[in-house]
């Protein structure tokens, strides 16, 4: 299927162009004659037969997966007689080295896996299996320092369990997982659907260093399942990343279900007339089409603050940095943007396709192949305050630009969304970023950086507002384990 598709085909239109200055921020312009190109080339198409062929994951995917409640009530007990709790911190800590080794060690099954099923670009997928490793290091050492506080004692949660996305396959279940496992809780991994053969390879990777039973890895045959699973009085904690309306549905399944839910996100980037505009253009590009926008932290929205004319320089350039995304499927190792992960319906396609009042494309959105999951990057301009598009989360590749006359103005805008997820502000003004930080309201905040990519411990990542719903401690921060357990008042020792 993917190996139908034309990756090239908005490219070819634009092959008559001179080369353009979008050359500046690395992004190809597809020159055929290029040597270093012919040689990824032929890279592409090995990885293009891996792709293919790829059946790892499969066999542990089958065997995992759970179709009746008998069984399910099998795995849960499993968990809780799994001995887990009885494992010290160190030898927890050892566990998760150990598995952060074996990512490593696997880092092109894990790539090749997330490219072939989840449609991420290699570049991207890379960055995942960083990211994980990244996870298991530093969960591994703040599980030791559970047991080095003073005046209160940690008890982990009976039993984890853990609803990752598609859209992370790698990072997001390995993350979650070990720090259920770092925290000293049992854990069942219930993948995305559209990522289960990713989790099945990360189940894979974690039992390496972890008995099975302390970290069950299920696919449900029905959806029913899933919900008895939320429901089980066992489960003491369920750290979700997913919608807003899936925390909704998971507490409408349990009330009093204790969330470390993640979700929704509507993430502008404020760009001021003091900011570096080769910067901020290449900052705003990565962060709203890197992995086709199917992202909770992506940009979405550009905020452009002046005068008309003085942002004219700055919205060519990013017309030209946009046109020159090359757009391919996984297998293609140049494409800076791979597909969306089903064809294009329901809130997305109109995102897609449907102009709001005043807004015009400057590069409308076009399906590029038969199957409508390669689309070329979408450009809107003319984007107003309250509007559809401003409010609206997409998950995909559209960027929408709005202009307003001063700082606070954008900020105000910003803030009128209901989620506040990731927020960026690009400014070589201290006065401005200093008035940025104090009012904008998100969980991330970024100055003259994009918006995705939050690293391990130098950028703990959490929401505000509508993006969060349960405990609001960060993912890969230091107190992320502490949401995973409860506290009691240490006794007196002699
Ligand atoms: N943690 C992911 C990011 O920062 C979602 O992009």
């Amino acid at each position: 299927e993917m190996a139908a598709a034309t990756p090239n085909s908005h490219r070819a239109q634009d092959r008559t162009r001179p080369a353009s200055p979008a050359l500046r921020y690395g992004f190809e312009n597809a020159p055929d004659s290029d040597p270093a190109m012919i040689a990824n080339q032929a890279w592409a198409e090995v990885i293009r037969e891996h792709i293919a062929t790829s059946q790892l994951g499969e066999g542990t995917r089958a065997a995992n997966t759970v179709a009746t409640s008998e069984e399910l009530d099998a795995r849960i007990q499993a968990a809780l007689d799994s001995g887990w709790g009885a494992w010290s911190a160190d030898e927890r800590a050892d566990a998760l080295h150990a598995v952060g080794d074996e990512l490593e060690r696997r880092r092109a099954e894990l790539i090749e896996v997330a490219a072939a099923e989840c449609g991420k670009t290699l570049d991207q997928a890379d960055v995942e299996v960083s990211e994980a490793v990244d996870f298991a290091h530093y969960y591994a050492e703040r599980a030791r320092e559970l047991e080095r506080i003073d005046g209160a004692r940690f008890s982990p949660a009976k039993l984890i369990a853990v609803t990752p996305p598609w859209n992370f396959p790698l990072a997001i279940p390995a993350g979650s997982t070990l720090a259920a496992l770092a925290a000293g809780a049992p854990a069942i991994l219930k993948p995305a659907s559209a990522a289960s053969r990713c989790g099945a390879l990360l189940a894979e990777a974690i039992w390496q260093a972890v008995p099975r039973e302390a970290m069950q890895y299920v696919q449900f045959a029905e959806r029913e399942l899933g919900s008895k699973l939320i429901a089980d009085e066992a489960v003491e904690r369920v750290i979700l990343t997913g919608g807003y309306e899936t925390a909704e549905a998971f507490r409408s399944i349990r009330p009093e279900v204790e969330l470390l839910a993640e979700t929704s996100g509507k993430n502008a980037i404020i760009i001021t007339p003091s900011a570096d505009y080769d910067l901020a253009v290449r900052d705003v590009i990565a962060s709203a089409f890197g992995h086709a926008g199917q992202k909770c932290s992506a940009a979405s929205l550009v905020i452009l603050v002046g005068q008309a004319g003085a942002s004219k320089r700055l919205r060519d350039q990013l017309v030209d940095g946009v046109r020159s995304l090359r757009v391919g499927p996984p297998s293609d190792a140049l494409a800076k943007m791979g597909p969306i992960i089903a064809p294009a319906s329901g809130k997305l396609l109109r995102g897609l396709s449907v102009l709001g009042e005043g807004e015009n494309w400057v590069l409308e959105p076009r399906p590029l192949d038969k199957a409508g999951i390669l689309w070329s990057p979408g450009l809107r301009a003319g984007v107003r305050r309250g509007s559809e598009y401003h409010l609206t989360e997409y998950f995909g590749p559209i960027l929408g630009v709005m202009r307003v006359d001063t700082l606070d103005e954008a900020i105000e805008a910003v803030n009128e969304v209901d989620y506040g997820l990731t927020s960026g502000l690009h400014s070589r003004d201290a006065e401005e970023i200093a008035r940025w930080l104090e009012r904008v309201q998100a969980g991330n905040l970024y100055v003259n950086r994009g918006i995705t990519g939050a690293i391990v411990q130098r950028q703990p990542f959490g929401g505000w507002k509508k993006s969060v719903v349960g405990a609001t401690v960060k993912a890969g921060g230091p107190n992320y384990l502490f949401g995973l357990g409860n506290w009691d008042a240490a006794e007196a020792v002699d």
